[in-house]
């Protein structure tokens, strides 16, 4: 295709071969020609973190990167980290403390987060949110967030830590609004 630029980029394990236009955006060649959705793009200003991914290991706000410039690395997105049933431990630590509520920030959050834990394991909490201020979050107030990589800390690894039942909540919840009654 003229004008564009073969690219081969590792993404997920995966092998990816594409042509794209040299103003193509990472994080568009994730969403848009990989389908993955789950890099959201908040700001495209390399304001809000929501595009968060690992590049060669380091966490990158891939709003900032063109996909060109990903050439012949390796990219981890949040869906190469854990799946329904194998959450890594830093989705078992944000589900377990509540570390979200719409979700929107969250992808980024856990990949920044990751990322931290992986240069520096037992982080305080000032370096957990000097660490996550690139990140920004309009509705957990952050401090489940913090609880959440403070979590992660604790249970790095896969199992030591099971996911709380939320639908027990739900279904709490549920049997609450029944006991009361619909009011219909
Ligand atoms: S979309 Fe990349 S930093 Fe906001
Ligand atoms: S959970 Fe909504 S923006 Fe963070």
């Amino acid at each position: 295709m003229a004008g564009t630029v073969h690219v081969s980029i590792d993404v997920n394990g995966v092998p990816r071969e594409a042509e794209v236009e040299p103003r193509r955006l990472l994080v568009h060649f994730l969403r848009e020609d990989l389908g993955l959705t789950g890099t959201h793009v908040g700001c495209d200003t390399s304001n809000c973190g929501a595009c968060t991914c690992s590049v060669d290991g380091e966490a990158v706000k891939t709003c900032t990167v063109l996909a060109v410039q990903a050439d012949g690395s390796s990219v981890t997105t949040i869906e190469g980290i854990g799946d329904e049933g194998d959450l890594d431990p830093m989705q078992t630590a944000f589900w377990e403390k509540h570390g979200l509520q719409c979700g929107y920030c969250t992808p980024g959050m856990i990949m920044a987060s990751k990322d931290l834990l992986a240069h520096n394991p037992q982080p305080s909490e000032p370096e957990i949110r000097e660490a996550l201020a690139g990140n920004l979050c309009r509705c957990t107030g952050y401090h489940n967030i913090v609880k959440a990589v403070q979590e992660a800390a604790q249970h790095p690894r896969r199992g030591e830590a099971e996911p709380p039942p939320v639908s027990e909540e739900g279904r709490e919840t549920a049997e609450e609004f029944a006991a009361k009654g619909t009011g219909a």
